[in-house]
Formats: structure tokens, sequence, C-alpha cells
């Protein structure tokens, strides 16, 4: 029976077009993790036996993905912001900011970093993944800061100026309440001394993308370079906490 005698779905119709794409990558191919999937609302992965019984000449991916801007042997973070940051303007726009208020190198670098996690890797408590990405190689001021603007930003602060975004209304709608481990390490926060580090990420966070804002990487990267230290090896192979995160961005299709 064709198995196209109904039209297809959407949804059928992407399968096709990306069970297409990984026969023809090359040689390999590239299989999804399941929380990429989760993503579309399914749970479920590839049977890798049942793959390999259709398909005995095809091996999987276990390396770098020819689909991806091609990384270097020993990555650095600058390689990371050029090849696998989906977007750099609000973290340049914030660093800037920073920079102009005359903060310190710590704050205009927590600010710079602070969404790496959404800007690289999962929205979902994007604060606390970007923070243990760069937790080894940052000073803990800087990681804890950028830990705990995922919390502060929820909460006003009337002594910097800084109130709840009205993006948040917009975006999360006005009944949207944190859950209560944000309460809870907001509470933790206020009290501790580093508060107005994190705080500094939300005031300096711009909230609207200001398409005229000249901003650039260069002018970020000696500050980067005094604070941030990048690892001989590259980062990825330097045996941290935090190594494979950066190595599952730089092959996130590989399939273990
Ligand atoms: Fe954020
Ligand atoms: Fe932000």
């Amino acid at each position: 029976m064709n198995e196209h005698a109904r039209p297809l779905t959407l949804s059928e119709r992407a399968d096709e077009i990306e069970e297409k794409m990984m026969h023809e990558l090359a040689e390999r191919v590239a299989t999804k993790s399941v929380l990429f999937g989760m993503a579309d609302g399914k749970i479920e992965m590839l049977n890798g036996a049942e793959f390999k019984k259709k398909n005995p000449d095809k091996y999987f991916l276990m390396g770098a993905d020819p689909r991806l801007p091609k990384m270097p042997d020993k990555p650095t973070l600058i390689d990371f912001f050029k090849n696998r940051f989906a977007s750099l303007n609000h973290l340049l726009q914030s660093a800037t900011l920073a920079l102009k208020n005359g903060h310190n190198e710590k704050i205009v670098l927590a600010c710079l970093l602070h969404d790496i996690g959404v800007a690289s890797f999962i929205r979902c408590d994007h604060g606390y993944w970007g923070a243990q990405m760069i937790e080894p190689y940052v000073d803990e001021e800087i990681s804890w800061a950028v830990r705990m603007h995922q919390a502060l930003r929820f909460f006003p602060d009337s002594s910097v100026g800084y109130e709840y975004p009205q993006m948040y209304i917009n975006n999360f709608g006005a009944d949207y309440k944190p859950e209560p481990y944000i309460v809870r390490d907001y509470e933790r926060a206020k009290n501790h001394k580093w508060y107005m580090s994190a705080r500094l990420i939300c005031v300096n966070d711009i909230y609207s993308f200001d398409p005229n804002a000249k901003v650039n990487l260069d002018d970020f990267v000696d500050i980067i370079g005094r604070n941030f230290k990048q690892p001989e090896e590259g980062l990825g192979f330097d045996n941290t906490p935090s190594s494979h995160m950066w190595r599952t961005l730089m092959w996130p299709t590989r399939y273990l």
C-alpha cells in the first residue's frame, strides 16, 4: 500500500524531511536526543538496533555534526560565542550597558555570560545551567550571580530602580507566579554578600532588543582574557565538572 495514500500531516512531513536528512548526512547518521523531541511534545528515541537492521551499511555520528560550524581542536569561550551561541546581541548589549554604567569587570563578565544557558543550551532554568557551565572558569562571585539572576529577575528592588519587567507580564501573563524554588532562592539571595552582583545582572539586562545599539564581541575579548580561565586543553577537554556540557554543545548529535 502506498504510505502516502492520505496527505501527510505537518508533523509527519517534518519527520519525513528529518529522516531524509539523516540519510543524506554523508555516511554518518546524526541522532536526536530525547530532549530535542520533547520540545515537539514527543517522548521517543531512535531504536538503534532496528535502525541498523534496516540500514546495515550506515554508522551513527560519533563526533562533529557536519551541518554545524566547525569547532577548533582546542575551543575557547570565544569559539563557542562565534560558533554555537544562537544570539549574541542580548548578551553584548547587557555587557555594554554594564560597562557604560561603570561596573567592575566581574559584573561586566557576569552580564556578558548571564544568558549563555538560553543562547546555547536550554531555556528552562537557564541561570542554573549557565552558572554550572562557567563555574570552573570564573570567580565564584560571577557564577553565583549568573545562577541567582534566574530568581532575582522576578522580584523588584526599588533601591536600584528595578521593577518587575513588563515583558514578563506580556510573555507569561499578569497572573504568573514564580515557583516556590525560585521564591526560596530569591529569599536566600537577598541576604547574601553577593546579592547586589546578581541584582546588577537584572539591572543591566536589556529586556527590549535595541536594533540600533552598536555592540561587538571584540570589545570584551580583553575582559574575557583577564577573567575567564581558558583551559589550555580547550573547553570540553579539561576534565572539570562542566567539561561534558561544553562537549555536548560541540557535538549535540553524537549517538553516545
Ligand atoms: Fe536570564
Ligand atoms: Fe537576559
